[in-house]
């Protein structure tokens, strides 16, 4: 008996302590949002926007230790993937990989994280918020190329300097017919 009090005593002890330990719960600006459409941007923000966003709401159990470091490290992680608040940022190829990737762990019932939607059950996906993510998955690329061809020329002139020196030329005439048209 004597034993277990000396060791509740000391878990108690280090939960206090724990609790000590700073998280970072910042969110940061948002910088370059991806624009959807409103039935998207409806699913995304629902089930995806906490951890893939800057725009989190940190619930409850994020200020208490040890639960606090897991979901402080799973938004960090998210971010770091992918996130819907700095899009823009990245170059359209990787766009482009990022979008196909969201269908594929969406299908694959990765995401979002079972974890997650044990404390958040409205961020489960039903059949209808999967249809809308897999429509606009396929479509993005689409969307990018009739939304700005200008800078679809400009960025794959852009990304290989070699390449650019020799066919810059042809490029920007393709770009004027563009805007002529
Ligand atoms: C609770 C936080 C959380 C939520 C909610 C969440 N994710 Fe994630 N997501 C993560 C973490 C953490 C990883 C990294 C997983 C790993 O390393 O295995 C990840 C990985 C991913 C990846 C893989 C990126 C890569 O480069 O491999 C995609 C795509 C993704 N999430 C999309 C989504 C989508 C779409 C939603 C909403 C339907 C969503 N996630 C909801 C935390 C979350």
């Amino acid at each position: 008996m004597h034993l277990v009090k000396k060791l509740l005593i000391g878990a108690a002890a280090l939960f206090v302590v724990i609790q000590l330990v700073p998280v970072d719960r910042t969110n940061p600006p948002v910088t370059a949002r991806l624009e959807t459409p409103p039935a998207v941007d409806a699913v995304l923000r629902r089930s995806c926007y906490d951890c893939h966003s800057n725009e989190t709401t940190w619930p409850w159990y994020s200020y208490i230790a040890p639960v606090k470091f897991l979901v402080a490290q799973d938004v960090r992680r998210g971010r770091e993937l992918i996130n819907f608040s700095t899009w823009n940022d990245d170059p359209e190829p990787i766009r482009v990989g990022n979008a196909e990737l969201v269908w594929e762990e969406v299908e694959d019932g990765e995401m979002p994280m079972g974890v997650y939607t044990v404390m958040h059950p409205d961020a489960k996906l039903s059949d209808a918020d999967k249809a809308v993510l897999r429509e606009w998955s396929e479509g993005y690329e689409e969307s990018l190329e009739s939304a700005g061809g200008d800078e679809e020329s400009a960025m794959s002139g852009g990304s290989d300097d070699d390449e650019d020196a020799e066919h810059g030329g042809a490029d920007d005439d393709a770009a004027e017919d563009d805007d002529a048209r």
